[in-house]
C-alpha cells in the first residue's frame, strides 16, 4: 500500500498506460480521478478497477477547463496529492508534410495542456500547503526522433524540459516532479505496430531486452516516483524501454 490515502489525478485514464496507472494506484491504495476524451473507455475502466475511482470525461488541451476539473477532485477529496500527467497523442507525419494543424493538436495535448495542468495542480498544492508530486509520461522519444513522428517527438522532447523546470522551481515548496519514458508498449496507441507482425518482429529485434513492454511495467514506474520511497528524487527521467535508447 505505497500509495495509501494518496489523491491522484491521471489523464489519458481509459486506456493503455494511463488506464494501468490507475490500476496500480489504486492497488496500492489510492484514490484516482481518471479522465478522458474518451467515454466509453473511461466507464469501462470504471467498471473494471476496484477501490475508490471517478470518472471525469475531460480533453487535457482544453485549459479552460482545468479548473472545473480541480474543483470537482478537491469537492470529493479535499486535495490532490499526485497529478500523473498521461494523456498524449501520436500523429504521424514526415517532416516535409507536418501541418500546423497537427502542430498544434500535438502541443495542444502533449505540452501546453499537461504545462498548465501542472501549473493549476502545484497552485492548488501549494495554497493548501501540502507537498505533493508530478509525474509526467512522456517517451524514450523525448531524446531521440521517431522517425516519421517529428512534431511528437519535439513535443516529448519539451515534455523533458518541463518535468525540469518544475521540479526546480517548485522544489521550495516540497513538490517533486519527474517523468516517465515509455518506449515501444503494447498499448492501443501502438495498434498498428501490433497488429502488423512483421514489424513487431524488426521493433523486437532493436529492443535489447527482445520484447515490447506492458503497460503495467510503465505503471510500476509512476508508482514508484509518486511513492515516499522516492522522497528525494526530482527532476529525474525514468526510462522504461527495456534498453531501447541503448541503441537507437
Ligand atoms: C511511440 C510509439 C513507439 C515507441 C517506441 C512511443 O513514444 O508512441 O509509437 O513505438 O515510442 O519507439
Amino acid at each position: 500500500m505505497r500509495l495509501k490515502d494518496k489523491i491522484a489525478i491521471i489523464t489519458g485514464g481509459g486506456k493503455g498506460i494511463g488506464r494501468a496507472v490507475a490500476e496500480a494506484f489504486t492497488a496500492e491504495g489510492a484514490s484516482v480521478a481518471i479522465t478522458d476524451v474518451d467515454a466509453a473507455a473511461l466507464q469501462s475502466a470504471a467498471d473494471a478497477l476496484c477501490g475508490d475511482v471517478v470518472i471525469l470525461e475531460n480533453d487535457v488541451s482544453d485549459i479552460d477547463s482545468h479548473a472545473q476539473l480541480l474543483d470537482t477532485v478537491v469537492n470529493i477529496w479535499g486535495r490532490i496529492d499526485v497529478l500523473v500527467n498521461n494523456a498524449g497523442i501520436e500523429i504521424s507525419q514526415p517532416i516535409l508534410e507536418a501541418s500546423p494543424d497537427a502542430w498544434d493538436k500535438l502541443f495542444g495535448t502533449n505540452l501546453r495542456g499537461p504545462f498548465f495542468l501542472a501549473q493549476r495542480v502545484a497552485k492548488q498544492m501549494i495554497a493548501s500547503g501540502n507537498k505533493g508530486c508530478i509525474v509526467n509520461i512522456a517517451s524514450v522519444h523525448d531524446q531521440t526522433p521517431l522517425w516519421e513522428s517529428g512534431v511528437y517527438s519535439i513535443t516529448k522532447a519539451g515534455m523533458g524540459m518541463v518535468t525540469k523546470t518544475l521540479a526546480l522551481e517548485l522544489a521550495p515548496f516540497g513538490i517533486r516532479v519527474n517523468s516517465v519514458s515509455p518506449g515501444a508498449i503494447a498499448t492501443p496507441m501502438n495498434q498498428p505496430l501490433l497488429s502488423d507482425p512483421e514489424k513487431l518482429a524488426q521493433t523486437e529485434k532493436t529492443i535489447p531486452l527482445g520484447r515490447i513492454g506492458l503497460p503495467r511495467e510503465v505503471a510500476r514506474a509512476a508508482v514508484f516516483l509518486a511513492s515516499d520511497e522516492a522522497s528525494y528524487v526530482t527532476g529525474a527521467t525514468l526510462y522504461v524501454d527495456g534498453g531501447l535508447l541503448l541503441r537507437t
